[in-house]
């Protein structure tokens, strides 16, 4: 005898599922009574596999609600709750009214912010982890830490930094978060930047990077180099991507490069850049 699935159940594998379709795995297979059509020779050349170290292709929301799974596009909806947000007090309450971000189902808490939100730098990371979804703050874990340990490298007490991420709720079992459930996040997210108005923007990983600069390009080829970003509504200001700390704890060897980042972004704060 099978037990019948809970809601929350339901919720958890459409969640798993969703990641396994946007990895490109065939989560139910063929139809039951069909057989798998024969492969086709290629008529040509079959196109050269990808470089090792070409990302692998993200979902688009598309391709996730062709699948069945997902939510809704953050549309207007979206957007108008967050642009309405006219305080970060407001916006977090938009967001903890907010339904439109399917790992809302599966974490335990909204994760905002913390630190000084009239600090002149803001730092935005990817999703939060297992500590900031049971504290409810960004960056507590072992990579919180060691951010604020870099920060305090260049002179940076938490006073003098205001943190948050591009997506509000923890991914289950810290996998990345899809694109869908970024961009059910995004108006949210630039509308935090804007609200805030730092005088300085640091993407802390890949994801933060390509999603707000909304470049393809690795973290690598990213890290280091100043752009401006215009959130939604909001002035442009400065940004620096950079390794994403829990990066930094799996390859201390890129230490180095993180350190010359860190020395480029304080000499941005003092002004003494040009
Ligand atoms: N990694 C992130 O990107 N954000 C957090 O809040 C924690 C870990």
């Amino acid at each position: 005898m099978t037990a019948a699935l809970s809601p929350e159940d339901i919720r958890v594998l459409k969640s798993l599922t969703q990641w396994w379709e946007q990895a490109g795995v065939d989560v139910l297979g063929p139809p039951p009574g069909t057989r798998p059509a024969r492969r086709q020779e290629p008529a040509s050349e079959p196109a050269p596999r990808r470089a090792r170290e070409e990302p692998a292709p993200r979902a688009t929301p598309a391709a996730a609600r062709a699948a069945g799974f997902g939510a809704p596009p953050p549309g207007e909806d979206a957007r108008k709750l967050a642009a309405g947000a006219d305080s970060l007090e407001a916006l977090r309450a938009a967001l903890e009214a907010y339904e439109g971000c399917p790992l809302k189902a599966t974490a335990t808490r909204l994760v905002f912010a913390r630190g000084n939100p009239g600090a002149r730098l803001m730092i935005v990371g990817e999703a939060p982890g297992r500590e900031e979804d049971m504290e409810g703050q960004p960056f507590v874990g072992r990579s919180g830490q060691l951010l604020d340990r870099m920060l305090g490298a260049i002179g940076l007490g938490p006073e003098d930094y205001y943190i948050s991420n591009a997506v509000f709720w923890r991914p289950p079992g810290n996998r990345k978060p899809t694109d869908v459930e970024i961009e059910a996040c995004r108006p949210f997210a630039e509308r935090h930047i804007a609200l805030a108005a730092p005088d300085v923007v640091v993407f802390a990983g890949g994801i933060a990077a390509q999603t707000f600069l909304r470049a393809s390009a690795g973290i690598t080829a990213l890290r280091g180099r100043w752009s401006e970003f215009a959130p939604e509504g909001g002035a442009p200001v400065p940004a620096l991507p950079i390794y994403h700390p829990a990066f930094l704890l799996r390859r201390p060897q890129e230490k180095a490069r993180a350190w010359e980042d860190l020395l480029s972004l304080k000499a941005k704060l003092d002004g003494s850049d040009a």
